[in-house]
């Protein structure tokens, strides 16, 4: 098996994609609002074919298909198996036959060269071991002047539905985090190395604008089934809790009730977050 990526692929095609699979909806109501404001950055054209990067279940692959005039189309690709499955079901259901979508590493399988008229990414592209190669291979898949334009999360102390939540696990783990930079969801959070990633990678006309907006996030969930579910979305607590014993997963589930109720308004948790919206050309 590739080893390149390969912590990843066993996240997202084993447990970690089950999950999300399960928890799309309540994955959807935190991402959706981020998503969309990334989506303004691309031309009201997005042209003939549309790669979407990282699309997990496909929920903005599918948004963006049902947007497309007649003759355009959509790809959306990722590692995980599970996610895809779940996002080729709900094309077949919604029947947006102009949506596919292919299980591909972008670092190591993205082969094709001048094929996109734009591409798009919600929170998908910061999980590579190597990104400038991963990028690269995005760059050249594009036309030449062909947007891209991605969602990543800044800081986690900006973000405190994660910096919060870290602080009270390590109550009870004594693990370090992963290293700055290191796949996984803050991995673009200082901005001059996110600009120098896209710049080694060949794009022009980079903007990285800082976003902040409120996110609610586990909608219609107890605190109980929020906390766990927080356990469980995300590749590098997975990660930090793997050697954990249960007794000790009880006890931290039982802390980020806690901490949840005062950011909980009976449905659903409401937190500040703040991303960066990247646009650049080829
Ligand atoms: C945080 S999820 C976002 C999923 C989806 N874009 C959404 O907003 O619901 C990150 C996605 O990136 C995918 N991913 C991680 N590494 C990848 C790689 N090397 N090539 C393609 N996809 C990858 C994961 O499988 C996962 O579906």
């Amino acid at each position: 098996m590739e080893e390149t990526n390969k912590k990843q692929r066993e996240f997202w095609s084993g447990k970690g994609g089950d999950v999300w699979v399960e928890k799309q909806n309540a994955m959807d109501v935190m991402l959706e609002p981020l998503g969309v404001a990334a989506l303004s950055k691309l031309p009201d054209d997005l042209g003939e074919h549309i790669l979407d990067i990282g699309c997990g279940c496909g929920s903005t692959t599918l948004s963006i298909a049902e947007q497309l005039s007649e003759n355009s189309k959509i790809t959306g690709v990722d590692i995980s198996e599970p996610m895809l499955d779940q996002a080729r079901k709900l094309a077949t259901e919604r029947n947006l036959l102009n949506a596919d979508f292919q299980v591909m590493d972008i670092q190591t399988e993205l082969k094709e060269e001048n094929i996109y008229s734009a591409a798009f990414s919600r929170f998908g592209v910061m999980f590579f071991e190597a990104p400038v190669p991963a990028f690269k291979n995005i760059y050249r898949s594009l036309q030449q002047e062909a947007k891209f334009c991605f969602v990543c999360w800044q800081s986690p102390q900006l973000n405190p539905w994660q910096s919060l939540s870290i602080q009270v696990i390590k109550e009870f783990v004594d693990l370090p985090s992963p290293p700055k930079r290191s796949p996984g969801p803050f991995a673009f959070a200082e901005v001059d190395y996110l600009e120098s990633i896209m710049s080694d990678s060949g794009f022009a006309d980079i903007s990285i604008e800082s976003h902040e907006q409120e996110v609610t996030m586990f909608t219609g969930k107890s605190l109980e089934d929020a906390s766990n579910d927080y356990l469980s979305i995300n590749p590098v607590v997975t990660e930090m809790l793997k050697e954990a014993p249960e007794s000790t997963k009880k006890d931290i589930s039982s802390s980020l009730q806690e901490l949840f109720k005062t950011y909980s308004d009976g449905d659903g948790l409401h937190f500040p977050s703040a991303t960066w919206l990247v646009s650049a050309k080829k």
